[in-house]
């Protein structure tokens, strides 16, 4: 997907023009991906424009700083005061949001703590991730997730997406939208940039965070869904087999937002159409994003966007 680039990026405290935001080939960060990151959607609601879940995001992006003894100097408050300052003056909406704190130019070598922390957050308009709008159609990846006590998980971080671009780059090869991941005990764990759900027999599966898996937020809004719906939960660990006879079965993510998969390593889930449980919760994600509902958790963040930007 070619970038659209927009005009501003916010850097260190600052809005700069989208051509200035360079770094030096020599940063640390470009020999040894230490970087964390966020990406975020900003929908527009009939004549606004609002954020999904801006502080969960930013408070993630925190955590993945602290697991890697990364300093912020901002509070979350102030992290999404620079989300929206940036959103408004790009004037770009529905967009996706990208903020990125690494470890700039300093020192050469493995150990990052005297290499400067930089943070930077650009916005531009980004549509659908997994394509397939008649279900997606993925694979089991011969690649397993992050071994726990490797590369931790829960750190959203630019390091951990060497393993996703192995992992994407082999579906997309042999012909599928996108590859599901076990973890190194063979229990289903992730998608390369998405969180996994099957439902059977009424109830909805999903793998715990101990399965190499990010705390999506996605995921998170959909359990909260769910749970309001009634519809029973269960995180716990999942064979892998169970994906090819479970009744329904979907991805969650801030890029892939809701989408059902039609069919696992050519088998088809059911009929390989989107299913009752995830046709509900589908539509319940949609339509409080794009404002047809009561945003009753208040998951979005209001921006001044004047102009809108058709994706
Ligand atoms: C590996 C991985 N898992 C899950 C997710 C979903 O997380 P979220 O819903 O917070 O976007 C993402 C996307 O950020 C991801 O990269």
């Amino acid at each position: 997907m070619p970038l659209q680039t927009t005009t501003n990026i916010w850097h260190n405290g600052q809005l700069i023009r989208w051509e200035k935001a360079q770094i030096h080939v020599m940063s640390h960060v470009i020999h040894y991906g230490s970087s964390v990151f966020e990406g975020i959607r900003c929908y527009t609601q009939g004549d606004g424009a609002g954020v999904f879940r801006l502080r969960e995001h930013m408070q993630r992006l925190i955590d993945s700083a602290k697991i890697y003894r990364m300093p912020i100097p901002y509070t979350v408050d102030q992290l999404c005061d620079a989300v929206v300052e940036v959103v408004e003056a790009n004037g770009v909406a529905p967009c996706y949001i990208r903020p990125i704190a690494f470890r700039g130019y300093g020192e050469i070598g493995v150990n990052p703590l005297k290499s400067p922390v930089e943070i930077y957050i650009a916005n531009f308009p980004w549509g659908k991730y997994v394509q397939g709008d008649e279900g997606a159609d993925v694979c089991i990846s011969s690649w397993n997730r992050l071994a726990p006590n490797t590369m931790p998980s829960l750190a959203k971080a630019g390091a951990n997406y060497m393993n996703s671009q192995l992992i994407r780059m082999e579906a997309d090869i042999n012909g599928y939208v996108e590859g599901v991941a076990l973890d190194t005990n063979g229990y289903l764990s992730e998608g390369s940039g998405e969180n996994l759900f099957l439902v059977r027999g009424g109830t909805i599966y999903t793998s715990p965070l101990a399965n190499s898996v990010l705390n999506g937020i996605t995921r998170d809004s959909i359990l909260t869904l769910a749970r309001q719906m009634g519809i029973p939960i269960v995180e716990q660990a999942l064979p892998r087999e169970l994906l090819y006879i479970c009744d329904e079965a979907f991805f969650t993510g801030t890029a892939a937002e809701v989408t059902h998969l039609r069919s696992v390593d050519r088998i088809l889930i059911a009929d390989g159409s989107i299913g009752p449980i995830t046709s509900k919760l589908h539509k319940a994600f949609f339509d409080i994003v794009n404002g047809l509902a009561l945003d009753k958790y208040n998951w979005l963040t209001p921006v001044k966007v004047r102009e809108a930007v058709a994706v």
